[in-house]
């Protein structure tokens, strides 16, 4: 089986939040199934840094404003194929891979994206100096959701499937682009792209592709509902119904183990938990917080709304009132950056912020907590949860989404569904109370990391669904 793995975001060149994570992992978990899966991205500047060999496999012509490309071929160590969109104009640039260094979208997204998605259309028709078609093309999240617009556009019959990694960011933009989209007009109706009068290419995923996935199956309900449907509830109401909307569980990458972590002052396993007290006394020095016998609660998150990072600072007080610490790395928006700033100036000592994106740190930080806030609005799976139930790290979470779906209440994890300042204290103090009863502690950190979160299962799935979707036998039998 073959698949064109189209994504804004691949973890061994170019991260922004967990999507990197998922494509640098469920296409090496299906290559051990057999499945030829290689990847298509952007060539960003800092994707062409980290490269050291690069082959121009093909040319591909422009389409409306959308401007021609080459498109690069290179190959991971570990032997993963990855086609590179080269179009300097739009991707040789500083900054993320949607915004500027100061933090702004960038003003052409739309046609940046655009050119993601029709290459990744021209590639999965199939192109002779490439000599390798896909069966299927899996695309993630708005940035190349319009791949299975263009493919149905241009009357190819190739099958895709999308995968929803956040609902809430959809790709929105004017209707006065559809002619430099390249997109049809009778294509701009409800049940096409449009939405209040924009073009969505997250609706051109959603209405386009064969099949719909998203990251947990709490969340594939969820985004039925009109609280976190964004809108788009009618329409994934709808594929629900037809049985085309399911949700698979995100797994976690191997590297993320206490046992082998290179990152870490001190590895430790369950069986060796004095070596994570190592850890925490290493992070309470680095970021200044004062010498304690009372819990650390860590926190690593992008610095947004979804994240409910206001419910931290309104129990923070309450927090380092019972002896607590907070341990915070994060980036994001300025806004919510200065609010945690305040708060850690407030509580000196108690609590400290590092603010940047350091993989390094991140690993320390969730190796060195006792306990780990995460109070998300909603979180469609969320892998940083899974990351501390496997060093040691107690959740303390809202139950929603992909939280609800990989944290046992009371077992491995505290839950509450009360989305409140009172729901998250009630459940911070339950974690306090194990704090206090260090053999129920010893007992829920070893049944958490125990959890395998391995992606074996999920790739399992998804090679299944392929496998239906295209009408290719699967490489393994499911
Ligand atoms: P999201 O994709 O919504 O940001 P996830 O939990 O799925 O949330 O994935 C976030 C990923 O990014 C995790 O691997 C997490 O460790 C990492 N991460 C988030 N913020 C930072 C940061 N400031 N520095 C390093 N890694 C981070
Ligand atoms: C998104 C979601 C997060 C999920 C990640 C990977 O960024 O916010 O919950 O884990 O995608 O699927």
């Amino acid at each position: 089986m073959k698949i064109l793995f189209v994504t804004s975001e691949f973890g061994d060149f170019a991260k922004a939040g967990g999507l990197a994570d998922v494509s640098a992992a469920l296409p090496r978990a299906l290559k051990r199934r057999g499945v030829d899966v290689r990847i298509l991205m952007p060539a960003y500047q800092n994707v062409l840094d980290k490269i050291t060999q690069l082959k121009v496999v093909a040319s591909l012509p422009g389409h409306a404003a959308i401007e021609p490309c080459l498109i690069g071929e290179t190959e991971t160590a570990d032997g993963i194929t990855v086609y590179l969109i080269l179009a300097p104009s739009l991707f040789q640039r500083p900054g993320t891979p949607y915004t500027t260094p100061e933090g702004y979208d960038w003003g052409d997204n739309d046609v940046r994206f655009a050119r993601l998605g029709l290459a990744a259309a021209e590639v999965g028709k199939g192109i002779a100096s490439i000599g390798w078609t896909p069966d299927l093309v899996h695309c993630h999240d708005w940035p190349s959701a319009l791949a299975p617009a263009y493919l149905a556009w241009s009357g190819a019959n190739v099958p895709s499937v999308f995968t929803i990694h956040n609902l809430a960011h959809q790709g929105l933009f004017g209707a006065d682009r559809l002619d430099a989209l390249g997109i049809p007009h009778d294509a701009f109706r409800t049940d096409g792209v449009e939405f209040h009068g924009y073009i969505s290419f997250m609706k051109a995923g959603l209405v386009y592709a064969n099949h719909v996935t998203t990251v947990s199956n709490t969340y594939a309900a969820e985004i039925t509902t009109d609280h976190l449907g964004s809108g788009l509830h009618g329409v994934t109401r709808g594929l629900a119904a037809e049985g085309r909307l399911s949700g698979i569980v995100n797994g976690l990458e191997p590297e993320w183990d206490p046992a082998t972590d290179r990152h870490l002052p001190r590895m430790f396993d369950a069986a060796s938990l004095e070596g994570k007290s190592i850890n925490t006394d290493f992070i309470r020095t680095s970021l200044c917080l004062n010498p304690s016998d009372g819990p650390l609660f860590g926190v690593v998150s992008r610095l947004v709304h979804q994240k409910g990072l206001d419910l931290i600072a309104d129990i923070a007080g309450n927090i380092v009132e019972r002896g607590g610490q907070i341990a915070i790395l994060g980036t994001g928006d300025p806004g919510v950056e200065r609010m945690l700033l305040d708060v850690s100036r407030r509580y000196r000592g108690s609590i400290g912020l590092v603010a940047g994106f350091s993989d390094t740190m991140a690993h320390r930080l969730v190796a060195a907590s006792d306990f780990f806030l995460m109070p998300s609005r909603f979180e469609p799976c969320g892998l940083t949860q899974m990351q501390a139930q496997r060093y040691g790290a107690l959740p303390v979470a809202h139950a929603t989404g992909g939280l609800a779906d990989t944290i046992e209440n009371d077992e491995t994890g505290f839950l509450f569904t009360d989305f409140s300042v009172g729901g998250f204290l009630e459940a911070t103090s339950r974690a306090f109370d194990t704090y206090h009863a260090p053999e129920r502690l010893a007992a829920m950190r070893r049944r958490a990391m125990a959890k395998s979160f391995g992606w074996d299962e999920p790739a399992k799935a998804y090679e299944a669904l392929f496998s239906r979707v295209a009408g290719v036998p699967a490489s393994k039998p499911p």
